[in-house]
C-alpha cells in the first residue's frame, strides 16, 4: 500500500496493543504534531487506525506564580520576617515586618490578606503577630506551585488548585487528547506493507515552472486538524445579532428609521400621551440635558392638537388628564428613554412627510435609562422598535408578528402577558424562557396605540407597536445571564471571542 510520508511514518510507529497520544507519536515520528494529527485523521478515514478523544486538563505556572515559586510566596516571606523580628513572643508593628521582608507594591497587600487566611499568624491595629505552630515548609499552595512547575498538578488537591487559580498564579486550560491506535486492517496492512509515496502539501513556483505539478501526488485536506488560535478583533456579538434583526425585519417589509438620541419630551413622551405629571416623567429615570436645555423648535400645529388630546382627550367622550399641560416642559431635552419617539416623529410627519398607510418601520437602537445597574439592566441598552400601520389590525396581528419575528432566531415559545401602557390598548408584555435556567424573562413590551395618541399626530387608522430588547434577544438565542457579559467593562470577553455566530 503506498501512502503519503507522514501517514507512513505514524501507521509505523502506531501500535496494536497500546493507544498513544499524539504527541507522543510526534516524538517517535520526528513529525510536528499537527502533522501527526493530520495524518492520523487520513488513517482513520481509511480504516487503518482508531482515535480516541479525551478532554484533558493542562495548568501552568503565570508570570506571578513562577515568581513566587522562585522567591516565596507573599504571606510565607512576611511570615518569616515577622518570626525574626520576634512576633511569635509578642506582636512587631506591621510596618517594621513589611520592611524587613522586602515586599513592596501589590505584594503587600497579597501577603496581608493570605497571612491570617492561612493561620500564619492575626494581623491587628497595624501590629503582626506570627503562630509558631505555623509551617510553611507544609503550604499546600507553595506545594502545589512547585508541582505544577514539574508538570505533575494532577496531584494537587482540587481546592488548592483553585485558590491558585484565584490568586492568578496558574493557568488552567482545556484541550483535547487525541490518542491513536492500530485497527486490524492497519495491521494487515503493515504486514503487507506500507510505502511512501512522494505527496506535496503546496503548490510552489518551481513546481508550476518545471511542469512537475501534473505528476505529483497532492496531500489532502484535513478541516478537522488542530490549527493555531489567533485572537483576532471581531464583530462584537451585540452588533452582529442588530445587524441580524435588521436583517429579519427588512425582510418582513419593515423600513428603518432614525432619529436623535437627545430628544424633546414632546417627542418622547407628550406625543404617546403620557401625562406632564407622569412619575417617570418628573422622576429619577430620565437623564436630563444641562446643555441645551431644550429643543428650538416644535410644529406648532401638533403641538396645539396634543395639548388639547391631554386637557380634553379625544373625540365625542374624551376626557383628558386634567392635569397641566406645558409647552416648556414639552421643549425640554433628555436622552430618550425608549426609541419611541421615533415613531412619534414618523407617524406625524414630521420626519418624512406624511404617511398613507400601510406602512411598517423599526430602529434597532440605543435608549438611556437611569435604572440600577444589575445582571439585565443597564443605563443604556439597545430597543427593536417597530410598528405597523393598517386598516384593522387586531392582536392576533402583534402576536404572529412576535412569532414570525422570533421564529427567524430559532425562539418559538414566546409568551403574552396582559400589560399597561398610557399609549396602548390593549398592551402586552413578551417573555422568552431563559435556555439555561428555564426562568421567564421580559424580552419586550406591545401594544395598539390609543385613540389620543394617534388622533393628534393626525393618524387616522390602526396602529400596532412595539418596543424590544435587544440584549434579552441575545440572552435566549446565547445563552448567557448577565447583562454585563456584553456591554462595559466587566464583559466576557471569552463569551465574545468564542461565541459562535448563529443563523
Ligand atoms: N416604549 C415601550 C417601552 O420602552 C415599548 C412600546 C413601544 C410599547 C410601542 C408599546 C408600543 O417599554
Amino acid at each position: 500500500m503506498r501512502l503519503p510520508a507522514s501517514q507512513v511514518a505514524v501507521i509505523e510507529a502506531a501500535s496494536a496493543e497500546e493507544a498513544q497520544t499524539i504527541d507522543q507519536l510526534a516524538s517517535a515520528t520526528g513529525e510536528k504534531p499537527e502533522t501527526v494529527t493530520g495524518a492520523a485523521f487520513d488513517l482513520e478515514a481509511d480504516g487503518l487506525v482508531s482515535i480516541e478523544e479525551a478532554a484533558e486538563e493542562s495548568v501552568e505556572l503565570t508570570d506571578e506564580g513562577q515568581e513566587y515559586l522562585d522567591d516565596g510566596l507573599p504571606e510565607v516571606r512576611l511570615y518569616e520576617s515577622a518570626l525574626e523580628l520576634g512576633a511569635d513572643d509578642e506582636p512587631v508593628s506591621m510596618g517594621q515586618v513589611i520592611g524587613a521582608s522586602g515586599l513592596d507594591g501589590a505584594a503587600v497587600d497579597i501577603a496581608l490578606s493570605n497571612y491570617a487566611r492561612k493561620g500564619y499568624g492575626v494581623i491587628e491595629s497595624g501590629e503582626i503577630t506570627a503562630d509558631p505552630d505555623a509551617d510553611p515548609a507544609a503550604d499546600a499552595e507553595a506545594a502545589a506551585l512547585a508541582a505544577v512547575e514539574a508538570g505533575d498538578a494532577a496531584s494537587v488537591d482540587d481546592d488548592t488548585l483553585d485558590q491558585l487559580d484565584h490568586r492568578g498564579l496558574v493557568d488552567r486550560s482545556e484541550r483535547t487528547v487525541r490518542s491513536v491506535q492500530l485497527t486490524d486492517d492497519g495491521v494487515t496492512a503493515l504486514m503487507e506493507g506500507v510505502e511512501a509515496a512522494e505527496t506535496v502539501d503546496r503548490l510552489t513556483p518551481e513546481l508550476l515552472t518545471s511542469g512537475e505539478w501534473e505528476s505529483v501526488e497532492f496531500t489532502e485536506y484535513n478541516v478537522e486538524a488542530d490549527a493555531p488560535e489567533y485572537g483576532g478583533g471581531k464583530e462584537h456579538i451585540l452588533r452582529q445579532t442588530a445587524n441580524r434583526v435588521k436583517d429579519v425585519l427588512v425582510g418582513m417589509g419593515f423600513q428603518e428609521m432614525e432619529g436623535p438620541h437627545v430628544d424633546a419630551d414632546f417627542w418622547i413622551n407628550d406625543c404617546l400621551f403620557m401625562p406632564q405629571d407622569h412619575p417617570a416623567r418628573t422622576h429619577w429615570d430620565r437623564f436630563a440635558m444641562d446643555e441645551p436645555r431644550e429643543i428650538d423648535e416644535l410644529p406648532p400645529d401638533l403641538v396645539e392638537r396634543v395639548e388639547r388630546a391631554h386637557r380634553e382627550g379625544v373625540g365625542e367622550h374624551g376626557d383628558g388628564y386634567h392635569s397641566p399641560w406645558d409647552e416648556d416642559f414639552a421643549r425640554a431635552l433628555a436622552l430618550r428613554g425608549h426609541t419611541t419617539s421615533l415613531s412619534t416623529r414618523y407617524l406625524s410627519g414630521e420626519q418624512v412627510g406624511e404617511l398613507e398607510p400601510p406602512q411598517r418601520y423599526f430602529s434597532v437602537e440605543k435608549v438611556y435609562r437611569n435604572d440600577t445597574l444589575d445582571p439585565t439592566h443597564l443605563l443604556e441598552f439597545f430597543q427593536i422598535e417597530g410598528w405597523v400601520m393598517a386598516e384593522d389590525l387586531s392582536v392576533r396581528d402583534l402576536m404572529g408578528t412576535f412569532e414570525e419575528f422570533y421564529a427567524q432566531f430559532g425562539i418559538t415559545d414566546i409568551e403574552f402577558k396582559p400589560h399597561y401602557n398610557p399609549y396602548t390598548e390593549p398592551s402586552f408584555e413578551l417573555f422568552g424562557t431563559h435556555p439555561e435556567t428555564g426562568e421567564l424573562i421580559e424580552i419586550g413590551n406591545s401594544g395598539i396605540f390609543r385613540e389620543e395618541m394617534l388622533e393628534p399626530l393626525g393618524v387616522e387608522c390602526d396602529v400596532m407597536a412595539w418596543g424590544l430588547a435587544l440584549e434579552r434577544l441575545l440572552m435566549l438565542i446565547y445563552g448567557f445571564e448577565d447583562i454585563r457579559d456584553v456591554h462595559g467593562t466587566l464583559c466576557d470577553l471569552e463569551l465574545l471571542r468564542e461565541t459562535e455566530v448563529m443563523y
